[in-house]
């Protein structure tokens, strides 16, 4: 399986998915100002992926900590909470996960500081085992509702490298795949940061998962030739009634789906599921550095001085959404109350 991110004894190593697909490289961060770094630039990137190295980040902070008494600590720990924090807006699992430290910091207080140091660092371990628990959970779950042969359709990057192993929506395909499902991805190229065509199409390859590479203005065409299917994509903040906030570009290809009479599915684990936000519109949205747009490869591609749009990320309305799979189950419009059923259980569902 890919190794997205790991906890290591000397620091947390990514790969950098900046230099994918042509360069397989790691960095090793060793400090939770360079944690914060690498998922500002992007080295890590996915909703679950960016959680996890959160969790990681604030444990490698608290590990640095020459604090001697829990008072100090706490009052480092929340600094590195704000820092980390800062970083990306729109991804909930961010705060999810360091609300979950949080949570974890208050309950060890009192405990001499080499046991929180130690129990930090666990936590965040057992968040990345359980994130790949989940999505596996997820893939289970999706892979009945794909066809048994025939187009997939899958937007920005919401694979192995988007999590701490297997996917989310890549994972549905993956676990249909394993069943025996005869599945081709159409994987949308993903303007600007092309996490389609760099990310979904050098994993779905390394698992030899038929996979075509599609600019995202192809994506209509291919769904009136009749070569979709289906569609399964991630998700970075579901609203509490099933508003998904996802990588720009998503809410034309749901609404392109639902014009051809195509299923569109979302696959996200529960900790992507914000019952404190009602609906998409009080999502937060990215604002991303024009440069994103205005180059390609280093390369300028539009006149000096243009204006520059780059949201990194658009809300398709519930309505759009045939079923959200997460590894508690299948949700289903009305999604006010089944994402609300879904969030009574505490263990996954096998
Ligand atoms: O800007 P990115 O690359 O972090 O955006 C990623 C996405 O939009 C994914 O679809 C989403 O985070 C789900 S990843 C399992």
């Amino acid at each position: 399986m890919i190794q997205t991110l790991e906890w290591t004894d000397s620091g947390v190593r990514f790969i950098d998915q900046t230099k994918l697909p042509t360069e397989e490289i790691y960095v090793n961060c060793t400090s939770y100002e360079q944690v914060a770094d690498v998922i500002r630039n992007m080295v890590v990137r996915g909703a679950p992926a960016i959680g996890v190295s959160a969790a990681m980040g604030i444990a490698l902070g608290v590990k640095n900590s020459k604090a001697e008494n829990g008072g100090d600590l706490k009052k480092e720990f929340d600094h590195i909470c704000e820092v980390i924090g800062a970083t990306r807006p729109t991804a909930v699992n961010l705060f999810w996960a360091i609300r979950r430290m949080q949570d974890k910091f208050e309950r060890l207080r009192v405990r001499p500081v080499p046991q929180i140091k130690q129990a930090l660092i666990e936590e965040a371990q057992r968040m990345h085992a359980e994130d790949i628990a989940a999505n596996q959970a997820m893939g289970r779950h999706g892979a009945t509702l794909m066809p048994a042969s025939g187009g997939v359709l899958t937007h920005c990057n919401a694979g192995a490298l988007a999590t701490c192993g297997y996917g989310t929506a890549l994972g549905v395909i993956r676990a249909a795949v394993e069943a025996g499902k005869k599945i081709h991805v159409f994987a949308d190229e993903t303007r600007p940061f092309l996490q389609g065509s760099r990310l979904t199409a050098w994993e779905l390859m390394k698992d030899g998962i038929p996979t075509t590479v599609i600019s995202d203005n192809m994506a209509g065409a291919m769904m009136k030739q009749g070569k979709v299917n289906a569609i399964v994509v991630g998700a970075d903040r579901i609203a509490a009634n099933g508003d998904v906030a996802n990588k720009i570009g998503t809410y034309t290809v749901a609404v392109l789906a639902k014009e051809h009479g195509i299923p569109f599915y979302v696959a996200a684990p529960f900790s992507t599921i914000d019952l404190e936000t009602p609906d998409g519109s009080k999502i937060p949205i990215e604002q991303r550095n024009s440069r994103e747009v205005t180059h390609i490869a280093g390369k300028q591609m539009v006149p000096d001085g243009v204006k520059i749009e780059n949201p990194a990320f658009d809300v398709t309305p519930a309505k759009y959404v045939t079923a959200i799979i997460t590894e508690r189950g299948v949700a289903r419009a009305p999604y006010e109350q089944s994402l609300r059923n879904l969030a009574e259980p505490v263990e996954v569902r096998a």
